[in-house]
């Protein structure tokens, strides 16, 4: 199987699946659509397979035209029928893995895709799960419901393996094709295979690790390690504001140190489908050995408490000038999760919003981004755009996200107050109305 999977990979001869075409699975399609392979996007959601068979993009970091030129020349398409596992040959997996409502995670998608892709793999499959998740999920989870339903062996009728997803969102500079990917599966034979397949589409290092669990564990690091720092970021930033000391100008200066030191933000809180989500796995599955992740528990505690700190941060700056947030008119800028995307998904603003409203503020949104948003089975609308008339209509201005294609100086030249807990106005001289973080 070994041999002959090499060598359809150097033919380029391989069939590609992938499962959830979201903010991972579409770029990857892409990616592997480019490097020559013919590719077949799975998804439940009809909408997202007729938009891909239409040509129509809806991921910011996709090309518009490569996605279209793809689908024209028939090298991409899309499909919701499970059959089409059948005619492929590598199966990436790329679906959800969120929280249930007790925070234990919930890994419902990856079981039901891996249920519908046992009923239909052939004999010399490559399956490999990108989604991240706790360790074991591989071997514990997806392996059992993939040989029971297909009655095929792992490592002798099909390969198994994980390879985690790095994309982030909006990074001009790290996409899909030039991240290094590592890649852990189950056995030798399978991991230089499933590695090889990666190393003939990305420009980025494939490094091979000897198992799934340990490239599901560096995952895990990778995003609490984020997690830990950002919130080491939050707390040092409260206490710098109870000192007086403006912690952006702390990090600078310890950033001028060139070994050791990594500069993190703070901010309104995390958002997103991994930073805030990702260590929770890890936390849960630690209980398992009985051990608790403290570390994770106490930059959990303060990261979750930033949306309502800013919220009183906020109702002190406009007690200063005499005003109560209750009644005042507040304009939240940035309702995406971080600056220059349009995802929202588990964004900080939107629990800012919400403690506003709560505290009686009456509260309007803009994103540059985002039109609107859902929350809790509501839509919520934004304002249609700012200029200077309509910024100074608000008591206060509260930066939430720094995209990059706001005008700040216009914000400046004509808000009455500024909260800026992204520090999206550093470049501003004139600093008498700005608060920041
Ligand atoms: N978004 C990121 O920045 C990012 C970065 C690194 C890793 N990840 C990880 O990648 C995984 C996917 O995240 P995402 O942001 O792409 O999610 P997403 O919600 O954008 O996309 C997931 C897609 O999977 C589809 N789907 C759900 N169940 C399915 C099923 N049974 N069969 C086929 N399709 C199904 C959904 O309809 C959706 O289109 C998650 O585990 C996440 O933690 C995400």
């Amino acid at each position: 199987m070994k041999n002959e999977l090499l060598k359809k990979i150097s033919e380029k001869s391989i069939k590609v699946g992938v499962i959830g075409l979201g903010y991972v699975g579409l770029p990857l399609a892409v990616e592997k659509a480019k490097a020559g392979y013919i590719t077949i996007g799975f998804d439940v959601q009809a909408e997202k397979v007729k938009l891909v068979n239409e040509g129509h993009n809806y991921i910011g970091d996709v090309v518009d035209s490569d996605l279209k030129e793809l689908v024209q020349t028939g090298k991409l398409s899309a499909t919701s029928d499970f059959s089409f596992v059948s005619v492929v040959d590598f199966i990436a997996i790329c679906v959800p893995t969120p929280l249930d409502a007790h925070q234990q995670p919930d890994i419902s998608y990856v079981k039901s895709s891996a249920e519908q892709i046992a009923k239909y793999m052939k004999k010399g499959t490559m399956v490999v799960l990108e989604s991240t998740t706790y360790p074991g999920t591989t071997e514990e989870l997806l392996k059992p419901i993939l040989e029971n339903g297909s009655g095929l062996k792992c490592g002798e009728d099909f390969y198994l393996g994980f390879s985690p997803e790095r994309v982030d969102p909006g990074n001009k500079q790290f996409k899909t094709k030039n991240t290094p990917k590592v890649v852990g599966a189950v056995g030798k034979d399978a991991t230089e295979v499933i590695a090889a397949m990666y190393r003939s589409v990305l420009e980025g290092d494939v490094y091979e690790v000897s198992s799934p669990a340990i490239a599901e564990m560096e995952k895990i690091l990778e995003n609490t390690y984020r997690n830990i720092n950002i919130g080491l970021a939050n707390e040092m930033a409260i206490l710098c504001d109870r000192m007086g000391i403006n912690y952006w100008e702390v990090v600078d200066a310890a950033s001028s140190k060139p070994y050791g030191f990594q500069p993190f933000y703070p901010g309104p809180g995390l958002g997103g489908h991994c930073i805030p989500l990702d260590p929770y796995y890890l936390s849960w599955k630690a209980r398992e050995f009985g051990f608790h992740t403290s570390m994770i528990e106490s930059s959990m505690m303060v990261n979750d408490k930033m949306p309502e700190y800013c919220v009183e941060r906020a109702s002190k700056i406009l007690n200063k000038s005499g005003k109560a947030l209750s009644r005042s008119k507040v304009l939240v800028l940035g309702v995406a999760y971080k600056q220059d995307i349009d995802d929202y998904r588990e964004s900080p603003a939107i629990d800012v919003i919400d403690i506003l409203k709560e505290y009686g503020a009456n509260v309007d949104f803009y994103d540059s981004y985002i039109n609107e948003y859902k929350h809790n089975g509501e839509v919520f609308k934004g304002i249609a755009g700012i200029d200077g008339k309509k910024v100074s209509e608000y008591d206060l201005i509260m930066i939430t996200a720094s995209h990059s294609n706001v005008d700040y100086q216009m914000i400046n030249d004509n808000a009455q107050l500024i909260f800026d807990t992204k520090n999206a106005m550093k470049k501003i001289d004139n600093r008498e109305k700005i608060e920041v973080l």
